[in-house]
């Protein structure tokens, strides 16, 4: 399992209610099934079952216990039912496993304890690891000993954490290759996948790093390796709904906000010069380069997209974009005069996690730009800008998708300057980037605009998205957010000009077009591929710029967004494309903030 979430506590409260809210906060990590281990000497408690945590039911007031330990799962080996979720045990039932991550080596090691002895419950492969900890707590009394020793014998990653009734005040946390942070507060500790279901508690955390073994008693606990205690400034309040009915909704109207937040501090207007501190350390190399490659995946992909056109057009540096998943596979043409800058809200997409350590072995010069702060991707780079957005928690990248194209835009600059870039163009980008909020809260304004429209067109199965030059990839943004949250429906996202080279075949009065033309250096071009699109009786909804009405004839339905620089377009466009996925999301009934089949969080190659 990898994509789930972990909680765990120790001290002297009961532990159940701290595990099923740390549970609820990390549901957006995986839904597929969830599970809770409790220790009490008299009467244990072991719940499993299929579905979301938040729609469980009952009375749970009379578990007691203050140890103990819960998962919440995105099936990855083993279908989704009750034998497979988590927590997994030995054959006595005395060592309680959760587990994130993937054991490479689960089928040959299973099939060695099964010759031992060993009965197994589930097809999963954490269960493995329940037996191998058994099988060395025959030789070792302390369970870190025993765990230390199992997961000797696995490949692999793991974020784990183990409870056993033959060592009962501890509870032992490892990890290796998916995140486990823990928290402090005073006499009691807890351990989390994500720092999410701690903030609540505690903001006194640790950052496991790899091979690390924790382990956590009522009233202290150590690490094999001695390691600072961090401060996180994630507010509690920012993982609630906030009177919006999901998260989604709530963070696309965060996102005035969230470009403030990631520009704020990072501009000198007079000089026309970006200050990302976190770059500082490599400007020195950045003044060298002589390419940039971008990587990412999904909708940190489509920013990455976007960033090819900016840091092109503007920092005049050759730029290519490459899909995380496949860069390993590609020979790529790296050196020391190459940058490769990472997109990733989590910062744990192993796709970008591995991408980033190819390129490193070629020496280039590896930067991030991530929202979670200590992640993996963060801690691998050699330098990077953080969103500063806080916690995204619905399924569906959004606001830190405007957030990405914010920072690219200051990278841009930043690197602009470094080379041909005036002052003058370097002040009129940050101006009209400073602008955004107030751009963005005008577009936010027309949402019920968007919710009629959405209400209008939830009867179509099948949309086109198109766009040119910086929207271009908008289009495949629009597409996929479409196709991810109101699923029932299928989206294709291309470049304009594309249409006309074979997908124009499918319009027809039943298959609508989303098109993206603001009055920009593209925007006659665009008109053509709607002209194109009306002579086959396709309906176009346009995104247009505000007081454009010749857009009218061509268009059934148009939705205007204010106007601005060429290159800051697709942050504005983006508003809209990412609230008529919401709207007709729940115009479909769908659970917006956990599309079927999907994870925040995609730790799996
Ligand atoms: C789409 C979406 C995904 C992510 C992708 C990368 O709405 O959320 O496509 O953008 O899985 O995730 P991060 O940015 O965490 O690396």
């Amino acid at each position: 399992m990898l994509m789930c979430g972990i909680v765990g506590y120790i001290g002297k409260r009961p532990a159940f209610p701290i595990l099923f809210s740390g549970l609820k906060r990390l549901e957006y990590r995986g839904y597929d099934s969830f599970g809770f281990f409790v220790f009490n000497p008299e009467k244990d408690f072991l719940l499993k079952k299929v579905g979301k945590i938040s729609d469980l039911q009952g009375d749970f007031s009379n578990v007691s216990g203050e140890i103990g330990i819960a998962h919440t799962r995105w099936a990855t080996t083993g279908e989704v039912n009750e034998e497979n979720t988590h927590p997994h045990y030995d054959c006595q039932k005395n060592i309680f496993v959760v587990h994130n991550g993937i054991i490479e080596n689960y089928k040959e090691l299973k099939e060695k304890l099964i010759s031992e002895g060993h009965k197994f419950s589930s097809g999963t492969d954490t269960e493995v690891l329940a037996h191998l900890i058994e099988k060395h707590s025959q030789s070792h009394n302390k369970i870190e000993e025993a765990v230390s020793l199992a997961l000797r014998e696995v490949r692999g990653t793991y974020g784990v954490v183990v409870f056993s009734k033959k060592d009962p005040q501890k509870i032992v946390a490892a990890k290796l290759g998916s995140p486990l942070i823990l928290g402090i507060n005073g006499n009691e500790f807890l351990v989390a996948s994500d720092p999410s279901a701690i903030v609540s508690h505690t903001r006194q955390v640790i950052t496991l790093d790899d091979n690390e073994i924790a382990v956590l008693s009522p009233d202290k606990f150590f690490i094999l390796k001695e390691k600072p205690i961090e401060k996180i400034d994630w507010e509690t309040e920012e993982a609630q709904k906030q009177g919006f009915p999901n998260f989604m909704l709530k963070e696309i109207f965060e996102i005035p906000e969230a470009i403030e937040k990631s520009i704020t501090g990072r501009m000198i207007l007079e000089e026309g010069l970006a200050k990302l501190g976190g770059l500082e350390q490599a400007l020195g190399k950045l003044k060298n380069i002589k390419k940039i490659t971008l990587v990412g995946c999904g909708t940190a992909r489509h920013a990455a997209l976007v960033g090819e056109y900016m840091l092109e057009e503007y920092a005049k540096i050759p730029t290519k974009v490459e899909i995380a998943s496949e860069f390993r596979y590609k020979n790529s043409i790296l050196d020391d005069q190459t940058a490769v800058l990472a997109i990733s809200q989590s910062g744990e997409t192993a796709d970008t996690l591995e991408a980033i350590k190819e390129s490193k072995r070629k020496g280039s010069i590896i930067l991030g730009l991530v929202n979670t702060v200590g992640s993996s991707i963060a801690r691998e780079t050699d330098a990077g800008v953080y969103c500063r957005i806080g916690p995204e928690i619905g399924v569906a990248a959004t606001k830190s998708f405007i957030s990405q194209l914010s920072i690219l835009t200051l990278i841009t600059v930043g690197l602009g300057r470094q080379r041909e870039m005036s002052l003058v163009v370097g002040r009129k980008i940050l101006e009209n980037l400073q602008q955004l909020p107030e751009l963005a809260k005008k577009t936010l304004n027309q949402s019920e605009q968007v919710k009629e429209l959405a209400k209008k067109y939830s009867g179509y199965r099948n949309f086109f998205f198109i766009g040119r030059k910086y929207n271009a990839p908008i289009a495949l943004e629009g597409a996929l957010k479409l196709k991810e949250i109101a699923w029932k429906i299928h989206a294709e996202g291309l470049a304009a000009g594309e249409l006309k080279h074979g997908q124009i075949a499918l319009i027809d009065e039943g298959f609508p077009t989303i098109c993206i033309c603001p009055s920009d250096s593209v925007y006659e071009k665009m008109k053509n591929a709607m002209e194109e699109i009306k002579a086959r009786q396709g309906k176009i909804i346009a995104i247009a710029t505000e007081g454009n009405e010749e857009i009218k004839d061509l268009a059934d339905d148009v939705i205007y967004i204010p106007k601005t620089l060429e290159m800051l377009t697709p942050i504005l466009v983006t508003i809209p494309l990412h609230l008529f996925a919401a709207y007709l999301g729940m115009e479909l009934g769908l659970d917006i903030d956990k599309p079927r089949n999907l994870a925040k969080s995609v730790t799996v190659e």
